[in-house]
């Protein structure tokens, strides 16, 4: 087969690592190019993983940058564009919900070229979110569609995609973390950075209904006020660096970190006595690894790491950030285990259904 990956976002790359790996290995006589947009950029959010992860040097780095959601997308198409006309791919694999992906799915239906959509179905059912418009678009024109939670089947049926092209395959995120498992169990990197194992909360914050406007400011000071009884860890994404610079600089009490590499995050995420994050990926290593977390959203989309999980939902509202100790001391019995298919086999399915079409 002619397989073209295209990767932007430090989460995609985690997503596809294990399936381009799969994909190599099960048809090494086949091609397989891979195509880096440059959503991310800076080696902290981009080279690191794709080095951690053992992915190949890009065949195409695309360099779009950052820019408004129609520059970033323009951009994408018209250089992509040109690269699927020369490598005439029999199909084009996209993952999760970004700028990237949709680009990339729009511009290879345009070319008539069938998409493979990796997470599948996950919907937040809310329209201001720029990921729910990915995701939608994404599903609506691929031809493979992966699926990795059991509401993914009810979203796609009530948006009418035929049962033929959905195929429950498992979580190609978690894939990738029981292939690092060994490695970052050792890493220890809450003892380099000074915090006990079980003692601190991580956080994670980027996005634009938090960190662009007045939440940030709020949120910063509860965070303040939880560092009073238990150690913060924060590795700030680079766009919450700059919002954080128009709030000040004086965080006391925050252990204030770059982004980290894959291997030092999962280590401090398997470490953390709780978790407080507005990302998608994290609800969902969290809910694998059985450590709490807190959403700092009104929504997910994804679901089964509230029902079967170790997530819970604290609304989009800082004030709730104080509850986190409380919320902590009641929960009680062991977290229940990772959802059917989560299991690090997920590529592996990916690649059978794929090459039965052959
Ligand atoms: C993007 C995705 C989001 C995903 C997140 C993971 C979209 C619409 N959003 O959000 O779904 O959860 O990635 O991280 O696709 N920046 C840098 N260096 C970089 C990348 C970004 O400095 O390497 C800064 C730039 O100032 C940029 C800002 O971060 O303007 C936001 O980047 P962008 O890619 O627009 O969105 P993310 O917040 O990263």
């Amino acid at each position: 087969m002619r397989i073209i990956y295209v990767v932007g976002t430090r989460p995609n790359f985690v997503k596809t690592a294990p399936v381009i790996g799969a994909l190599r290995e099960r048809d090494p006589t086949g091609r397989h190019v891979i195509v880096h947009t440059g959503q991310h950029y800076d080696r902290l959010m981009s080279e690191v993983f794709l080095e951690e992860l053992g992915v190949p040097a890009p065949d195409h780095m695309l360099e779009v940058g950052s820019g408004s959601h129609a520059a970033q997308t323009a951009r994408t198409m018209e250089r992509l564009e040109p690269v699927l006309a020369d490598e005439r791919p029999d199909l084009v694999m996209v993952p999760g919900d970004v700028n990237s992906t949709l680009a990339a799915a729009l511009t290879a239906v345009k070319m008539g070229v069938p998409v493979a959509h990796i997470e599948s179905g996950l919907r937040s059912f809310d329209m201001t979110m720029p990921e729910e418009v990915n995701r939608i678009v994404a599903d609506r024109f691929a031809q493979w569609l992966f699926l990795h939670s059991p509401e993914a089947v009810t979203n796609l049926r009530h948006e009418g995609i035929a049962e033929e092209r959905m195929h429950m395959v498992g979580n190609t995120m978690i894939d990738t973390l029981v292939a690092l498992e060994e490695r970052f169990r050792t890493a220890g990197t809450a003892a380099r950075l000074g915090v006990a194992p079980g003692s601190y909360a991580l956080v994670t914050l980027h996005r634009p209904a938090l960190v662009d406007g007045p939440l940030l400011a709020e949120t910063v000071a509860q965070l303040t006020a939880l560092a009073q009884q238990m150690p913060v860890v924060f590795p700030v994404h680079p766009r919450t660096r700059k919002m954080m610079e128009g709030v000040g600089a004086d965080h006391p009490g925050l252990l204030l970190t770059d982004p980290l590499g894959y291997l030092d995050f999962l280590s401090l995420l398997t470490d953390a006595g709780a978790v407080l994050t507005d990302s998608g990926g994290i609800q969902e290593e969290t809910t694998y690894l059985g450590v709490p977390c807190f959403t700092l959203r009104d929504n997910t989309e994804r679901p089964v790491t509230l029902t079967s999980g170790t997530n819970t939902l604290l609304g989009l509202d800082p004030a709730a950030i104080a509850r986190i100790p409380v919320l902590l001391a009641e929960r009680d019995g062991p977290p229940s285990a990772a959802p059917p298919l989560w299991d690090g086999r997920a590529a592996q399915r990916i690649a059978d259904v794929l090459l039965a079409t052959q």
